[in-house]
């Protein structure tokens, strides 16, 4: 049906080929609702992957946007609602001394990349298996979320980026200092999720995070943390908060627009500085910083910080949610783990322990979640179509919406 939308979708997870299916048409989003062009209503746990932490049309963000519009949608000049902005976030997130804005996390987080090679005048940058940070060349192999990394030769991403970085083992300290071994003083930073939502749900181990702090003030390297999705549903500060460790640079996008295209990298003002017009690092954009996004932005803001409520009710859901599925797998005697953190659940089709790294990701049963994707479709739930993806709550999402998915999950396992 969409020939000429090149594979039928404008990003790869969307096309359904990771659960075998049909992609899902959406034809409009209501609170915690997604429809289809038939009109009819799904519980959506996809939530634009992260961004809708208030829901599809919120108020507080949606109201008088043609005033805003009124205004000019786009200035080729710099404006004072982008400092405003930066200065709220510094705030909030205290190791970001300076930030610049970007359109999409993809370009905070490459940004950050070129940044910390600037900086400490070094290429090597270590990545973790499983972490996704965008679809740039860099970031792109062995990576989580949807990216097909399987066939990296034909991918289009050449050898020599390839060299420059070293792939590691989420969660594993000996694979870092393996990856090192005889080129720590090449290494420029280390980039890592520190709830990785990419490969599920998979939280860093504290000693780890801890760990790498260690390694990169070690080598004379910059730790980056990608809290893209961890901020600001980790709390306000940030994963960087709850588990007291201060990267250099950090990004973070998605919620920060409330569905709104704007992402951000920022971090220790010497290592900012390096950026242009102050030093040579060259990153913009014509839409960075737009008025739209950044306006959009402050609403978020007031929001999150008028309403810290609203992170204990989306907490109190996701764990109903998740206690709710636990309590389905104990009657069924599955052995399937069940991984909450703040507002995000997920589990995997794998027996054991809770995963660590992608390695243990990967052996999940994927067709058996392609099974369970569809049981859910019929039962109108809109899960990630792929098991990758986690599961988000949102403001909108309520009880009764998780108390229906609950039902739907109970006839649709074992499947
Ligand atoms: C942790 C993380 N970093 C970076 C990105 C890339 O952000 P974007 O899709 O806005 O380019 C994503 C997207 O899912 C992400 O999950």
């Amino acid at each position: 049906m969409h020939n000429t939308l090149a594979g039928g979708c404008s990003s790869p997870v969307r096309s359904g080929w990771s659960v075998g299916e049909k992609p899902f048409v959406q034809s409009r989003g209501d609170g915690a609702y997604a429809f289809d062009e038939n009109g009819e209503r799904y519980v959506d746990y996809v939530m634009g992957y992260g961004p809708l932490f208030f829901g599809y049309n919120h108020s507080a963000l949606t109201a008088g946007l043609d005033e805003l519009a009124a205004r000019g949608v786009l200035f080729g000049s710099t404006h004072a609602e982008e400092e405003l902005l930066a200065r709220r976030l510094c705030a909030h997130i205290p190791s970001m001394e300076r930030v610049r804005f970007t359109t999409t996390g993809s370009e905070a987080t490459m940004s950050a990349i070129r940044v910390a090679r600037a900086f400490t005048g070094r290429n090597l940058i270590v990545r973790f298996a499983g972490n996704y940070h965008g679809h740039f060349d860099a970031a792109l192999f062995s990576a989580g979320a949807s990216a097909q990394t399987a066939e990296t030769g034909r991918s289009g991403i050449p050898e020599g980026v390839m060299q420059d970085v070293a792939v590691a083992r989420y969660n594993d300290l000996e694979s870092v200092a393996r990856a090192l071994r005889g080129r720590e003083r090449e290494l420029a930073a280390m980039i890592v999720e520190p709830v990785c939502a990419n490969m599920g749900l998979v939280p860093a181990r504290a000693e780890f995070l801890a760990g790498l702090r260690a390694c990169a003030d070690n080598a004379g390297a910059l730790l980056i943390f990608d809290e893209i999705i961890s901020w600001p549903r980790a709390g306000m500060g940030g994963a960087q908060d709850a588990y007291g460790i201060k990267p250099d640079v950090t990004t973070i996008g998605k919620v920060l627009g409330g569905g709104f295209p704007i992402a951000a990298f920022g971090g220790r003002a010497d290592v900012m500085n390096v950026l242009a017009p102050e030093g040579p690092v060259f990153t913009g954009g014509t839409h960075a910083g737009n008025p739209f996004s950044i306006a959009v932005a402050h609403r978020v803001l007031d929001e999150l910080e008028a309403h810290p409520e609203y992170f204990t009710r989306v907490r109190a859901l996701a764990e109903r949610l998740a206690s709710g599925i636990r309590a389905i797998f104990a009657r069924r005697q599955l052995a399937y783990n069940v991984v909450q953190s703040e507002s995000i659940v997920d589990f995997m089709f794998r027996n054991g322990p809770p995963v660590r790294d992608y390695d243990e990701a990967r052996e999940s049963d994927r067709e058996r979640y392609a099974a369970y994707y569809r049981a859910m479709l019929e039962r109108h739930i809109l899960l990630p179509p792929s098991q990758n993806e986690v599961m988000f709550l949102s403001t909108a999402h309520s009880e009764a919406d998780v108390d229906e998915t609950l039902s739907a999950i109970e006839e649709s396992l074992p499947c």
